[in-house]
């Protein structure tokens, strides 16, 4: 981007002292978000968080410290949005993994001061030619983060043409941990759950979960509240959710991490996924004229 379009972009949507625009190493353009209950930072590719930190905590949300950052990648950590599909495309494996909107560059709509204190930026994304190749159907997306003591992210999928479309999606949030080994999720008990690292096995978690390899698993009918119980940093992360009946848990584990370019050796202990999904059977039909919306927020809770 330009220095002046950088300079227009701060001089639209920019709040001195709150909210900066910047380019970031690497190309990117990353909205700097700081008030008194929070700091944050926000791709304007994907829409993606990148960091939310609530103040006097140590951050929450992870990136990888082998992440590309550079247009048109994927970038590993913070909150990508998964969408129009999650995962593999249903039908054409040529198809990009998780979607078109991770890759996208988003455009600033509005930036909003709140009177409770918290800051929500809106970015919208929008079709074109390219986009149109992977997804035909009119639409009009939304993703609202609102930076306070919580992080609140809305996605809203809007049906703007005359034919119903179905599509599943998730925001990918990735959870900075002490120790991957040691954190217990909990919220997740006696739920059905399709086991990706056991060929798609259907199983039924027991108790509260706790990893010690691979996993990759989408837990279904699930619309309730998720905790993520981390000693080492003697603190909760608190998981809540509307529009999504899917979780997805995510850690490749060491030897998989080792062999990802944006990983690497280790660097898997220190992440936790636990994404807001509508995936698997829990696809989303939506009606011409209709709104689909994804909400999640996480919050620190005490230990
Ligand atoms: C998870 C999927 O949500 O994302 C995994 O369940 C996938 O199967 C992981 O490997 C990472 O995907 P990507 O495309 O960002 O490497």
């Amino acid at each position: 981007m330009s220095t002046e379009a950088l300079a227009e972009l701060n001089a639209r949507f920019g709040i001195r002292g709150r909210v900066t625009f910047t380019q970031a190493a690497g190309g990117l353009i990353v909205a700097a978000v700081r008030n008194a209950q929070a700091t944050a930072r926000i791709a304007l590719q994907g829409a993606q968080v990148l960091d939310w930190t609530p103040a006097g905590a140590r951050p929450v949300i992870w990136v990888s410290p082998a992440a590309m950052q550079a247009p048109g990648k994927p970038l590993r950590g913070g909150v990508p949005v998964c969408w129009p599909w999650f995962g593999p495309h249903a039908t054409e494996a040529g198809f990009p993994a998780h979607g078109l909107a991770r890759t996208q560059c988003w455009e600033m709509a509005q930036v909003q001061q709140l009177s409770d204190g918290s800051t929500t930026l809106s970015l919208r994304l929008s079709q074109d030619a390219n986009t149109r190749l992977l997804w035909p159907h009119d639409t009009e997306l939304l993703l609202l983060a609102n930076i306070g003591r919580h992080l609140r992210i809305d996605l809203l999928t809007r049906n703007t043409g005359d034919e119903a479309f179905t599509l599943t999606q998730a925001l990918h949030s990735y959870f900075a941990v002490s120790d991957v080994r040691e954190v217990v999720v909990r919220g997740l008990e006696g739920l059905p759950y399709i086991d990706k690292v056991a060929g798609g096995a259907r199983r039924v978690q027991s108790g509260p979960l706790t990893l010690s390899d691979e996993t990759d698993r989408i837990y279904l009918d699930h619309g309730g509240e998720c905790v993520i119980d981390d000693p080492g940093l003697r603190r909760r992360i608190v998981i809540r959710r509307q529009g999504s009946r899917s979780t997805v848990v995510w850690n490749p584990w060491a030897e998989k991490s080792a062999a990802m370019a944006d990983m690497g050796e280790g660097v898997y202990r220190g992440m936790l996924c636990v994404e807001a999904a509508n995936a698997a059977e829990d696809a989303v039909v939506v009606a011409p004229g209709g709104e689909h919306r994804l909400q999640v927020s996480y919050r620190l809770a005490a230990w």
